[in-house]
C-alpha cells in the first residue's frame, strides 16, 4: 500500500490500523531516518500548522512530534501550558477543540481521560493523533516501538517479548500488545498480581489464539526474552498512594540480571524511568531505550507526513 492512503485519517487507537498499514509506516519511518537526522533536507509540509496539546506532562512525545514537524517543514502550535489557555476558566474540551482546529491543520492530543483523542475527532476537521489518553492507548508510541524492534532484531515475527513493571495503568503496553497479536510472537507479562494487563486485554487475546505467560517472576520471564519491554509504576493513576507504595521499586533491571538473559536480548522503555533500569544498564549493548526515544523523530515524521498528504522523496 501507498502511504498516500493515509491523507486526512486520524490515529487514536492502534486498533484502526492493519498490519498492512502499520507496515507501510514502519517503511516510510525507514526513509525518513537521513531527514529525521538532518543528513538530508526536505519541506514536505511546508506552511502546514500542527498544534501539540499537552494537557499532561512530556517530555518525548511532545519535543519529538515538534522536532518531526520542522523537520519536514511545518510549524508547531504549542498548547501545552493549559493554565494559561481558557481551560483554566472552565473551556469545555469540545470547545477548546473546534477552536483550536479553526487554528492549525492537524492536532496533536494527550490528555488524562481515557477517549479524549476519539472525542476531539468529533470537533476536529483536520487529523488528530492520539499521544496518549489517560491508561488507555499511546498508538505512536506503539508505532516507534515496533519500529525499533524491527530496526534491532530485523524482524518482529518469531521473537518473544517480555512486559514488564505496570501493566495495568501502562497505556504504552496497553497499545503495545494490540499490536504485537497482529504479529506471530509469544508474550510474557511480568507485573505484581495488582498490576497485571488487565482480564479484558487478556481475554480478548485468548479469543484471538494468544496464550501470554503471566508472571511476577522477572529472573525467570528473562531466559527466553529477545526483547524485555520495561515500564514505569504510574504513581499518577493510583486512587490510593498507600496501593502505590506497595508496589514501587517491585523490579529493577540491572547487570546482574543480563547475565540471566540472552546475549543479544534488547531492553526497551518508553521512558522515562524512575529506577525500573540502572544506569549501568546504558552502557551495554542491550540498551535501547534511548534509541527508542530517537525512533519517535522519523516515526512520527511518518505519521505526520502521511496524515498531511505530504511527500518524501527516496
Ligand atoms: C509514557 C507515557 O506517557 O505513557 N511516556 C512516553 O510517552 N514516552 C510512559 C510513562 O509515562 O511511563
Amino acid at each position: 500500500m501507498d502511504y498516500k492512503q493515509f491523507a486526512g485519517r486520524n490515529i487514536v487507537s492502534i486498533k484502526d490500523l492493519s498490519r498492512e498499514e502499520i507496515e507501510c509506516l514502519l517503511a516510510l519511518a525507514e526513509k525518513m531516518i537521513p531527514y529525521a537526522k538532518g543528513e538530508k533536507r526536505t519541506r514536505a509540509l511546508d506552511g502546514k500548522i500542527i498544534a501539540n496539546l499537552f494537557f499532561e506532562p512530556s517530555t518525548r512525545t511532545r519535543l519529538s512530534f515538534e522536532t518531526a514537524a520542522h523537520r519536514l517543514g511545518a510549524q508547531i502550535l504549542d498548547v501545552s501550558q493549559m493554565s494559561a489557555t481558557s481551560i483554566a476558566k472552565g473551556e469545555t474540551l469540545a470547545d477548546t477543540i473546534k477552536m483550536v482546529d479553526a487554528y492549525c491543520d492537524a492536532m496533536v492530543i494527550r490528555h488524562p481521560w481515557e477517549g479524549s483523542a476519539r472525542l476531539a475527532t468529533k470537533y476536529s476537521t483536520g487529523p488528530v493523533v492520539n499521544a496518549g489518553d489517560g491508561a488507555a492507548s499511546h498508538p505512536t508510541q506503539t508505532l516507534l516501538d515496533l519500529f525499533t524492534i524491527q530496526r534491532c532484531k530485523g524482524k518482529i515475527d518469531g521473537l518473544n517479548i517480555a512486559l514488564v513493571g505496570d501493566l495495568k495503568y501502562g497505556r504504552t503496553v496497553h497499545s503495545l500488545v494490540n499490536a504485537l497479536m497482529m504479529f506471530d510472537v509469544k508474550l510474557t507479562f511480568v507485573a505484581p498480581d495488582s498490576l497485571q494487563m488487565p482480564p479484558d486485554i487478556v481475554e480478548n487475546m485468548r479469543l484471538k489464539g494468544f496464550n501470554p505467560k503471566m508472571t511476577s517472576d522477572l529472573d525467570d520471564a528473562v531466559e527466553d526474552a529477545d526483547v524485555l519491554y520495561v515500564t514505569r509504576i504510574q504513581k499518577e493513576r493510583f486512587p490510593d498512594p498507600t496501593e502505590y507504595s506497595k508496589v514501587a521499586g517491585t523490579y529493577r533491571v540491572d547487570k546482574a540480571l543480563l547475565m540471566k538473559a540472552k546475549n543479544d536480548m534488547i531492553v526497551m522503555h518508553p521512558l522515562p524511568r524512575v529506577n525500573e533500569i540502572a544506569t549501568e544498564v546504558d552502557e551495554t549493548p542491550n540498551a535501547k531505550y534511548f534509541e527508542q526515544a530517537f525512533n519517535g523523530i522519523p516515526m512520527r515524521m511518518a505519521i505526520l507526513c502521511s496524515l498531511l498528504g505530504g511527500e518524501i522523496d527516496g
